[in-house]
């Protein structure tokens, strides 16, 4: 499972972090970093609430 966030959709909500803050990281602007690699198997659960925790939809997991 890998991890994609739109920079140019996401607006600073924090939610992902706030619902998966293993893999979810903010900038000093409150917007997310990038992730990089595969999403650990026992942190995809993880990585679904942080994705359906984005009102802006910037967040894409495949
Ligand atoms: Fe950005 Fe969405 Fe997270 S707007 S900070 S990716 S909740």
């Amino acid at each position: 499972m890998k991890i994609t966030i739109d920079s140019s959709l996401c607006s600073g909500h924090a939610r992902c972090a706030a619902a998966a803050p293993e893999l979810f990281e903010l900038d000093d602007d409150g917007y997310a970093l990038p992730f990089a690699g595969e999403v650990p198997a026992d942190l995809e659960d993880a990585a679904r609430e942080g994705e359906m925790a984005c009102p802006e939809r910037a967040i894409t997991i495949e």
